[in-house]
């Protein structure tokens, strides 16, 4: 796999040298050169055979409304169309949602978001379906839609029943505590904006089955699905994955609507079928990362620490339920971040509202939870005028605490990663500096001011869902040596395929190039879990190395026999295999050796993670194998006048554990870092009141770019093993430095608080966008923001008029809003268990033994 073969070296060099790649250097991604040459086979770039038809939906322009007719014929009417299909032309299982019920694959009769699949155009390209599914007249009885996060509460609409976290009397405590403070705090989704679109291909096999290459992260779930909406047997459906152009949770669930179709026509007319969303599509019709509103009151002691914590959680899941239970699960265990709370009371709200059902997205619901923990500790140190760092440390776990759902900490090394970052990084001094800094630009009235936060982060390694935590891989040994990889992991740009490559390599001490991974398959492969969760590594590199080790036993006891030594002095080593001092054969050698005798060097590996489990009718155990943890720090630039920032420096500290390929984790980190500034400063979907997403396209959805990125940035993974047996002592890397950019947001935040020397804590928004910056700022200075009372309302009206579908960008989301307060809503708090009207689908999920309860992560 390295670019340069190891075959290029001589043999007597290859005898004595280290195999290359090993497990721990950074060999480059497998398909770094085709990524960068353009030679990378996605799923639209399959070559198609002619006759292969293309899809595209009809989609609901009302958030909630009962369809009462819809006339198709000028859509049939078409130019190149061939087929229209509605709901009552589904052949067999019409539902589609992963763990719950509630996702029909189109509406029936009752639409419950804008974009939601009315009807599906098939015809001769994927331009004509398109052109043909707008024309297409649709009558609706247009119904009340709930859109906001207040009105479900108020309504007490959800989409399953709310779930609650406990630990001691968190009422007695903040009861007994000299100080409380009680806060609020709103986090926006975020759309995924993977490069490329949900995309799925189906072709149909001479025995009836169906062959699907599809975009997906999840590619059993898509073979279940398919198999279930075409009335086959799972065997019947093969799905193929080979790489993504990103997925980031995006395609973990909601990619398998469109291989469904796909199928269903594929079937019908027996051709290959085709369909992709465009960008603006894509958008519209998948879900995001859930939007959620948060309340804690916190009862500290007279240093700041704490002593007891009420949550509310609150998250914005969408029409459906998808995954949306797990992910607020997710959400509340992690409102602890890394700090302790004696006693705490935890609850969470999955919101149903009338727009496309939220899902996965890096992070799982973690970082809303996190970022109420980070909010809450700068509340802190603002109102008691301490310095947030020394409020974060003084409330770190410890060892031997619990978590407030029973999981011990151990092995916890936050404290010392925290340290040993603010001394590389010089945080004492540049605080120094800063304070001064902020200071003298006050007494010279100038519109600068500089801001310094570090934040730490602890994230809970596993899915939630036991069953889950399984993974399979496949291994060949072919005669000349050369080795042959499948596992369940799919590849979507995060370099799952190298790492395992590595892992194999490493097993049998042979040069990386000597191993070929190829598409994960659900005939290679079965009943494989998600690549999520960031287990991908953990749980298939555990199976690969299973594998290994037992054909690499078969040979071991046949070689011991054959060359009459004992087995221990066998050793695989530097491409050789060594027979005691009495021989030395290639390692392709003794393969032939081994075939010649009749050894099979084909063999499966199975894993499955040990130590966890969890009781969620008590809410207490150890759902995590081990936490993932990592600490950053950032330095921003903010002008008080126009709320433009900089980014200036930033500083990260990350565990990774024992790293297989350092490269690929760093850059992993930093693209989970900005992904995650992207969300925290920049990232705004805004809906019109109608429930209409505005913020559609690039134009008008703005991701972090290159300009971004801090000016100074230095990323370091904190070297040191993993003390649970992952595989060599590893730990899982794709979401937890998502987190890690709560520093940014902090540091805008410590940035504005210098206003009021730090006595007051700002009501900074997220995202934090120069817009929410300058009204933070101006909040803090006592000009209120009050441009609603003084908006030109005139002015915008004409400027939003004459632009296309005017009425999107005047409402009310996208005036500013006030940062609202605990004591400014006050939702009905929902005890207990409520009435689950499909309390099966926890034993029993939709999808045969593919999800667990509450599914994922
Ligand atoms: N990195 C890239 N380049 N592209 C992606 O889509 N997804 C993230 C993360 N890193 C993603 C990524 C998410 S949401 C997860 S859960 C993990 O990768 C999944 O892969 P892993 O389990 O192999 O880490
Ligand atoms: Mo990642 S959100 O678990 O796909």
């Amino acid at each position: 796999m390295s670019h340069h073969s190891s075959l290029f070296d001589s043999y007597s060099i290859r005898r004595v040298r280290p195999p290359k790649n090993k497990i721990g250097t950074s060999a480059k991604h497998d398909s770094a050169i085709s990524h960068v040459m353009g030679t990378a086979t996605y799923v639209d770039d399959i070559a198609k055979p002619q006759g292969t038809l293309h899809l595209a939906v009809g989609k609901s322009s009302h958030a909630h409304a009962r369809v009462l007719s819809m006339d198709l014929s000028a859509v049939r009417d078409a130019d190149g169309v061939v087929d229209v299909l509605s709901f009552k032309d589904l052949p067999a299982q019409t539902d589609i949602g992963a763990v719950f019920d509630g996702e029909p694959l189109m509406v029936d009769d009752i639409t419950e978001y804008v974009g939601q699949t009315l009807f599906v155009v098939v015809a001769s390209s994927h331009r004509a379906a398109k052109k043909a599914a707008t024309k297409a007249v649709v009558e609706y009885e247009p119904l009340p839609a709930v859109l906001s996060i207040d009105k479900a509460l108020e309504q007490e609409l959800f989409v399953r029943p709310s779930h609650f976290m406990k630990r001691g009397d968190a009422a007695t405590a903040l009861d007994n505590s000299p100080i409380r403070i009680e806060g609020h705090i709103h986090m926006r989704g975020q759309e995924h904006f993977y490069l490329e679109g949900q995309v799925s291909y189906v072709v149909p096999c001479d025995d009836g089955g169906l062959e699907v290459y599809t975009s997906s992260q999840h590619p059993s779930e898509v073979q279940q699905l398919v198999a279930e909406v075409t009335d086959l047997p799972f065997h019947a459906v093969n799905t193929v994955v080979r790489r993504m152009g990103g997925g980031f949770g995006g395609k973990e669930t909601q990619a398998a609507a469109w291989a469904c179709l796909c199928g269903i026509i594929a079937k019908r007319h027996n051709v290959p079928v085709s369909m992709r969303l465009d960008r603006q599509d894509d958008m519209v019709v998948t879900g995001k990362r859930h939007e959620f509103a948060n309340r804690y009151e916190v009862g500290l002691d007279e240093s700041g620490r704490i002593l007891g914590v009420d949550m509310q959680l609150a998250g914005l899941c969408g029409y459906a339920p998808d995954l949306s239970d797990a992910i607020v699960d997710r959400a509340m265990f992690h409102c602890d971040n890394a700090y302790y709370y004696p006693a705490a009371h935890v609850a969470g709200h999955r919101c149903k509202t009338h727009t496309v059902s939220n899902t996965a997205y890096r992070g799982f619901g973690g970082p809303q939870g996190l970022m109420t923990a980070e909010y809450m500790m700068d509340h802190i140190a603002y109102t008691l005028g301490q310095d947030p760092l020394q409020v974060r440390l003084a409330n770190l776990y410890q060892d031997g605490q619990s978590t407030h759902y029973g999981q011990t900490i151990e092995h916890f090394d936050l404290a010392t990663i925290m340290t040993k970052l603010a001394d590389d990084c010089d945080y004492d001094n540049r605080r120094q500096q800063i304070l001064e800094a902020n200071q003298k630009a006050a007494a010279e009235g100038s519109d600068k001011r500089l801001g310094l936060a570090l934040t730490p982060v602890k994230f809970g390694i596993s899915f939630t869902v036991q069953t889950l935590n399984q993974a399979g891989a496949l291994v060949h040994i072919y005669t000349d040596g050369s080795i042959h990889l499948n596992h369940g992991g799919t590849e979507m740009g995060q370099g799952l395929y190298i790492k395992i490559a590595q892992i194999v390599a490493n097993e049998f001490d042979v040069d990386l190039d000597t191993v070929k991974v190829s598409a994960t398959r659900t005939d290679k492969v079965p009943n494989t879990s998600p690549t999520a969760a960031s287990s991908g590594t953990d749980i298939n590199g555990k199976a690969a190395q299973n594998a290994c080790l037992s054909i690499k036993a078969r040979i071991l006891e046949f070689a011991a026999e054959h060359f009459d030594v004992a087995q221990e002095d066998i050793r695989f080593e530097k491409n050789h295999v060594y027979i005691g001092d009495k021989e030395t054969l290639t390692f392709a050698e003794m393969i032939q050796l081994s075939y010649q005798n009749r050894i099979s060097l084909s063999s499966t590996g199975y894993y499955k993670t040990p130590k966890i489990f969890y009781d969620r009718s008590k809410a207490w155990g150890r759902p995590f194998f081990y936490f993932a943890l990592g600490a950053a720090c950032a330095e921003v630039e903010i002008d008080t006048l126009t709320g433009e920032y900089k980014v200036l420096r930033c500083d990260v500290l990350h565990d990774a554990g024992q790293s297989i390929n350092p490269a690929i984790d760093i850059g992993q980190i930093e693209g989970g870092f900005v992904q995650g500034m992207g969300w925290l400063t920049a990232e705004e979907l805004i809906w019109n009141d109608k429930g209409k997403l505005a913020s559609d396209s690039p134009a008008n959805y703005k991701i972090p770019t290159a300009h971004d990125l801090p000016k100074q940035w230095n990323v370091k993974l904190y070297d040191r093993k993993n003390e649970e047996q992952t595989i060599y002592n590893s730990k899982a890397v794709g979401e937890p430095p998502f987190m890690l950019a709560a520093s940014v947001w902090c540091a805008l935040n410590n940035a504005v608080a210098s206003l009021s020397d730090y006595k007051k804590n700002p009501e900074l928004t997220m995202p934090a966008t120069p817009e929410a910056v300058l009204k933070a700022v101006m909040r803090m200075q006592g000009t209120s923001w009050d441009l609603t009372t003084e908006t030109d309302t005139d002015t915008i009206d004409s400027l939003v008029k004459g632009a296309e579908e005017n009425s999107d960008l005047y409402n009310e989301k996208a005036m500013p809003q006030d940062v609202r307060h605990a004591k400014d809503i006050d939702p009905k708090e929902v005890e207990g268990k409520q009435t689950d009207d499909q309390p099966n689908a926890i034993e029993h999920p939709n999808v045969a033994g593919a999800r667990g309860p509450a599914h994922s992560e």
